[in-house]
């Protein structure tokens, strides 16, 4: 794998989109890629203060903390449509069932600075929780989305305190989405089914995952997840949708597979240890 200094002609402001369009604008260059890189090792270099800083794209913390990079970076350049389409999905879905958006309380897994809870929020919900592992994510989501999320947790979901439990619980929730926080070194298993399991029997579940997490030859521990759960009739699948997540740095686009489906009980210990 090969990287070379990032190229000129990458070199471009990106404007975040905004109602008034005068969000902020970033410059933002990216490597020219001889091969494709894992996307956990995408990088590019934004001009910032009178210099270029060096951003890995899992550097969530450092991109949070400039308000509108992660949207100009990923929404922007990249063309990311997941919430979208995770939403739009789900809407589908819910239409289908006679369900009202207003009766679900969502948990919003992975919720970063709200790009999902944004969606969930303009489709009626009034009840969105956000978990993501790192503060700067819900120091952004209420710099950003102010008043999208009812409450908004800081937590390591494979190992949560009895009291954060008990509180998620108190919530008794009907829909959990997830949406790009899967797998790459991200979500694990584990935490997916901590988060499942909070989830009442008969629940909307909305996320999406990478496609090749999704095949046979994965080892993220999703494909097996994701069989031995409808093999052992744990979720009720209703759409599985194949679609362009986002653009690589290469602007090659990268498949993900986003998922509708009904929670029938919950995903027992048996089921990870058989996994892990
Ligand atoms: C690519 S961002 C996606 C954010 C948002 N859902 C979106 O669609 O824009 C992935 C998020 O997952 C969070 N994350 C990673 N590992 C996690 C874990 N174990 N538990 C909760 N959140 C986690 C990261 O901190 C990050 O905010």
């Amino acid at each position: 794998m090969q990287t070379s200094e990032p190229i000129e002609t990458e070199r471009r402001p990106v404007r975040v989109e905004s109602p008034t369009g005068d969000g902020p604008e970033y410059e933002i260059r990216f490597p020219r890629v001889e091969e494709m890189l894992d996307q956990d090792e995408e990088w590019c270099d934004v001009f910032l203060e009178g210099k270029w800083e060096r951003i890995r794209f899992h550097d969530y913390d450092k991109i949070y903390m400039i308000p509108g990079l992660y949207e100009a970076l990923f929404y922007e350049a990249l063309k990311c449509t997941s919430p979208k389409r995770v939403a739009n999905l789900l809407t589908e879905e819910l239409e289908e069932a006679d369900d009202q958006p207003g009766s679900l309380r969502v948990l919003d897994v992975g919720a970063g600075n709200g790009m999902m809870g944004e969606r969930l929020h303009a489709m009626g919900v009034q009840e969105i929780v956000g978990v993501d592992i790192i503060p700067e994510a819900k120091t952004a989501a209420e710099r950003d989305r102010p008043g999208v999320y009812s409450d908004y947790m800081i937590t390591d979901l494979t190992a949560m305190s009895d009291e954060e439990v008990k509180c998620l619980q108190s919530h008794r929730f009907n829909c959990m989405t997830t949406v790009a926080a899967l797998g790459f070194g991200d979500i694990p298993p584990r935490a997916f089914m901590g988060a499942y399991n909070m989830v009442e029997p008969e629940g909307w579940i909305a996320f999406n995952v990478k496609e090749s997490f999704v095949k046979g030859s994965d080892e993220s521990g999703f494909s097996r997840l994701i069989r031995m759960m409808t093999e052992w009739e744990l979720i009720h699948a209703h759409v599985y949708r194949r679609y362009c997540h986002r653009l690589s740095i290469a602007k090659e686009p990268l498949y993900y597979v986003a998922m509708v489906a009904r929670k029938v009980r919950d995903i027992p210990e048996e089921l990870l240890a058989a996994l892990e």
